[in-house]
C-alpha cells in the first residue's frame, strides 16, 4: 500500500499521514462536499433501524455529518477518523459524542462496546483488519452497515470522479484496489469469512450535487483522492480539469448532479449461544410471567446482555419485554427525557417510583426502587414511604412522594391546590409537567409487568433490605430460586 495521501492506509503508523490529504481542506470538505452524502447516511440509518438505545460507532467518520444525523435519531454516538482536522469539525458538530483520532485497524474501544457500527466509504478492500475490528467492538447481535463505491464506470455520474485519475498510475491502481470491495460477492465473502452473519448487499443512493462547475471543483479538491491527483499535476491544473468536465454537465435552472453507484453491506455479529443462566431463565419464563418466551433474536439477546452486564442475571421483566424490546428502549428514552426536563436526581426518582409503584400495588418496582431509596435515605424511611408515610423525607421529597401517589391513585381527583403545593415545594410548571409525565411513564411500565404476571426476581428480593421487604404487603410474590414451586398467582405474599 503506497498511498501518501493516506486513503485507506493499512501499514503501521501510515494512518498518521492521512490528515495531509483528507485534513488539508477539512472545512471545505465539511461544508461543500460532505452534505451531498446525506442520502446515503439517511438510507443506511433507516435500514439499520438506528434509534434511541443504540450506541453507534462511525468508522472513518470524516467531519461527522453522519454522526450528527444518527444523534438526531436518538443514538449515543462515537466516531473515529485518522484526520485530526476532520475530527475537529466532527467535534464541533457533535459536542456530546465520543470522538477520537486514530486508526480504524486498531480501534481504541473495548470488545462489545457498540450496538451499531457504520462506515461510509471508509472501510475498503484494502482494509480487512478494520472489518475484524468492527466485529470485535460490536455487541453480539449488533449490526454493521458499510458503504463502498459500486460500478463507478457505468454510473451516470462517472464523469464526476474522472479528475481523480490525474494521479500517478500507481495511485490510480490503488484507488481501484480499494473499491474492489464493491464487486458482486466481494463484501459478502469478506464479511462472512471474518465471522459476520445475515450478510446482505443493498443499493444505497448517492448523488453529488453542486451549484456550478467551480463549486464542484472546489468541493472535489477537498478530498483525499483529489490530493493524490494534485500532487501529480498541481492544484491549478486539477481545478481546471474539474471545472472543464463539469461544464459539460450544466443544466439550465438545475444543480449539477452526478449519481454514482454505491453498494451497502449490512451484517450482524452472531449472538453467543445463550448463556446458561439466560437459557435457564428463558425456559422458566412461564413460571415467572404469564407469557411464553419470544424467540431469541439479536434484539432479545441485547436486552438480556444488558441485564447480565448490569445486574448479573436476566430480569423477569426483561423476559417479558423481550416481546417488544424496541418499545422498552423508547420508554427508557421518554423516562430520560422527563428526568432531564424535571432536573430529577436519582434519589428523587427513587422517591417518585417507590411511591407510585406502592400506590399501584406493584411489588416488583417497589422492591427495586425501595432498595435504591433505602440507600439514599435509610431502610426505615424507605419502608415508611412504601407504606404511605413520607414524613421521614426532606420537605421537597415529601411533596414528590405525595404527588406520585395522587397521580397513581386517581388523576381526576387532583386539584389546583395539589398543583400549588408542588409549586410551593419549589417546582416550576415545566418541572411539574415533567415529573407528572415521569410518573405516568413509570405507571405504564408497571402496568405491563403487573398485568402479565412478572414476578419480582428472587435475586432482587434477596438483596432488598429486610425492612423494605416487610413493608411490601401487596402485589405479586417474588419468584423463588426453586422455579418448580412458583405459582405465579396474583396473591399477596406477605
Ligand atoms: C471517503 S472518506 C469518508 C469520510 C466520511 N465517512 C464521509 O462519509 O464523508 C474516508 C475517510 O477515511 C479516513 N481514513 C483514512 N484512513 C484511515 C485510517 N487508517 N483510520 C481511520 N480513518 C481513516 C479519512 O480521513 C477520511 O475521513
Amino acid at each position: 500500500m503506497t498511498s501518501e495521501a493516506g486513503i485507506g492506509q493499512t501499514g503501521k503508523e501510515q494512518w498518521r499521514m492521512v490528515d495531509e490529504g483528507w485534513g488539508r481542506r477539512a472545512v471545505e470538505f465539511a461544508a461543500l462536499c460532505e452534505p451531498s452524502n446525506v442520502r446515503e447516511y439517511v438510507a443506511m440509518h433507516q435500514r439499520l433501524g438506528v434509534g434511541t438505545g443504540d450506541r453507534l460507532l462511525d468508522i472513518a467518520c470524516g467531519s461527522g455529518l453522519a454522526l450528527e444525523l444518527a444523534g438526531i435519531r436518538g443514538a449515543r454516538c462515537a466516531g473515529l477518523d485518522a484526520s485530526p482536522r476532520l475530527i475537529a469539525v466532527a467535534k464541533d458538530r457533535n459536542p456530546d459524542a465520543d470522538l477520537r483520532v486514530g486508526d480504524m485497524n486498531a480501534l481504541p474501544w473495548e470488545d462489545d462496546s457498540f450496538s451499531v457500527v457504520t462506515s461510509f466509504r471508509g472501510i475498503w478492500g484494502t482494509t480487512p483488519q478494520a472489518v475484524e475490528e468492527t466485529l470485535r467492538v460490536l455487541l453480539p447481535g449488533g449490526r454493521v452497515g458499510l458503504t463502498v463505491w459500486g460500478h463507478i464506470k457505468v454510473s451516470p455520474g462517472a464523469w464526476a470522479m474522472a479528475p481523480f485519475t490525474l494521479a500517478t498510475e500507481e495511485k490510480v491502481q490503488n484507488q481501484a484496489d480499494m473499491v474492489a470491495l464493491g464487486r458482486p460477492g466481494a463484501g459478502e465473502t469478506l464479511l462472512s469469512e471474518i465471522g459476520f452473519t445475515e450478510v446482505e448487499r443493498i443499493e444505497v443512493p448517492f448523488v453529488f450535487e453542486f451549484a456550478d462547475p467551480e463549486a464542484y471543483a472546489r468541493g472535489l479538491a477537498a478530498t483525499g483522492p483529489a490530493f493524490e491527483a494534485i500532487q501529480t499535476v498541481g492544484e491549478e491544473a486539477f481545478i481546471e480539469a474539474a471545472v472543464e468536465v463539469a461544464r459539460q454537465q450544466v443544466r439550465d435552472g438545475l444543480p449539477i448532479r452526478a449519481q454514482i453507484a454505491l453498494v451497502g453491506y449490512l451484517a450482524t455479529k452472531p449472538t453467543r449461544p445463550l448463556a446458561r443462566s439466560t437459557a435457564d431463565r428463558a425456559a422458566e419464563v412461564q413460571s415467572v410471567s404469564f407469557l411464553a418466551p419470544p424467540p431469541p433474536t439479536h434484539e432479545v439477546q441485547r436486552l438480556f446482555d444488558a441485564d447480565l452486564n448490569g445486574v448479573g442475571y436476566v430480569m423477569n421483566m426483561s423476559l417479558l419485554w423481550a416481546h417488544l424490546p424496541s418499545a422498552l428502549d423508547r420508554l427508557a428514552g421518554l423516562l430520560s427525557e422527563a428526568t432531564e426536563a424535571g432536573s430529577l436526581s436519582t434519589a428523587q426518582r427513587s422517591v417518585l417510583i417507590t411511591a407510585a409503584a406502592s400506590e399501584l400495588g406493584d411489588s416488583y418496582c417497589s422492591l427495586a426502587w425501595g432498595t435504591k431509596l433505602a440507600a439514599a435515605t435509610s431502610p426505615e424511611v424507605a419502608a415508611a414511604v412504601i407504606q404511605g408515610d413520607p414524613s421521614g423525607l426532606e420537605g421537597i421529597d415529601q411533596a414528590l412522594a405525595r404527588w406520585a401517589r395522587l397521580v397513581a391513585t386517581e388523576p381526576n381527583a387532583v386539584t389546583a391546590e395539589d398543583v400549588q403545593a408542588m409549586r410551593d415545594a419549589g417546582f416550576d410548571d415545566s418541572q411539574i409537567f415533567a415529573i407528572t409525565a415521569f410518573v405516568a411513564f413509570r405507571l405504564a411500565f408497571s402496568t405491563v409487568n403487573d398485568a402479565l404476571g412478572a414476578l419480582p426476581d428472587h435475586e432482587l428480593d434477596a438483596s432488598t433490605p429486610e425492612q423494605v421487604r416487610h413493608a411490601i404487603t401487596f402485589g405479586r410474590p417474588p419468584a423463588t430460586s426453586d422455579v418448580e414451586n412458583r405459582t405465579g398467582k396474583p396473591d399477596a405474599v406477605r
